[in-house]
């Protein structure tokens, strides 16, 4: 239906668990890279004209989805070449997965239960979260999603290390790829 671009001129969409670091990584990898950045998240607030936890208390999860793959596809089809960072439940609709695959150099951030927890509990505004405990809908959500996210172009293992580490590995990984004769 649509053509894929070379892959040295497609947008590098991040995924990943919550708490992982997509947005700060993906921040510090446009930079390097001297791209634009896109929060799919941020994204959709503005879309929506409310925040992530109004649209889920509001609309429900199936419209928030509904919205994420509309805001995924317009970013992936319409925006210039960009550093994207997606919401952890994105890749896991089958529909923007294979958009994802199709358009993008897509980038699994992964890292260990513990770090997540420790992640996220630095933030009360996430409505998967939201009155739960957060180290067993994580457990949860590494069972159904790590088999998909694996689908990723390519996997980085971000744990406890800063976020210009990931970065840096990010950027090698991209190099191998987009040159391969030069590895
Ligand atoms: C979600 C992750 C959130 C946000 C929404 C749903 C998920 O984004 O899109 O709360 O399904 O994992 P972050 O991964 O940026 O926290």
């Amino acid at each position: 239906m649509t053509s894929e671009p070379p892959p040295g001129q497609r947008t590098i969409a991040l995924v990943g668990l919550m708490g992982v670091g997509k947005s700060t990584i993906g921040r510090r990898l446009a930079l390097a890279l001297d791209l634009p950045f896109r929060d799919a998240d941020q994204e959709i607030e503005i879309a929506a004209g409310r925040t992530i936890p109004e649209i889920f208390a509001q609309l429900g999860e199936a419209e928030f989805r509904a919205g994420e793959r509309r805001v995924i596809g317009r970013l992936l089809l319409q925006e210039p070449r960009h550093v994207l960072a997606t919401g952890g439940g994105a890749f896991m609709d089958s529909q923007t997965r294979s958009l994802m695959k199709q358009k993008a150099i897509t980038v699994w951030l992964k890292a260990d239960l513990d770090v997540l927890v420790r992640r996220v509990g630095r933030k009360a505004t996430r409505p998967l979260l939201i009155g739960k405990n957060p180290r067993e809908v994580l457990q949860e959500l590494m069972e159904k999603r790590y088999p998909v996210y694996a689908e990723a172009d390519i996997t980085v293992m971000t744990d406890d290390r800063p976020a210009n580490a990931a970065v840096e590995s990010i950027l090698s990984a991209l190099k191998r790829r987009l040159e391969p004769a030069a590895s």
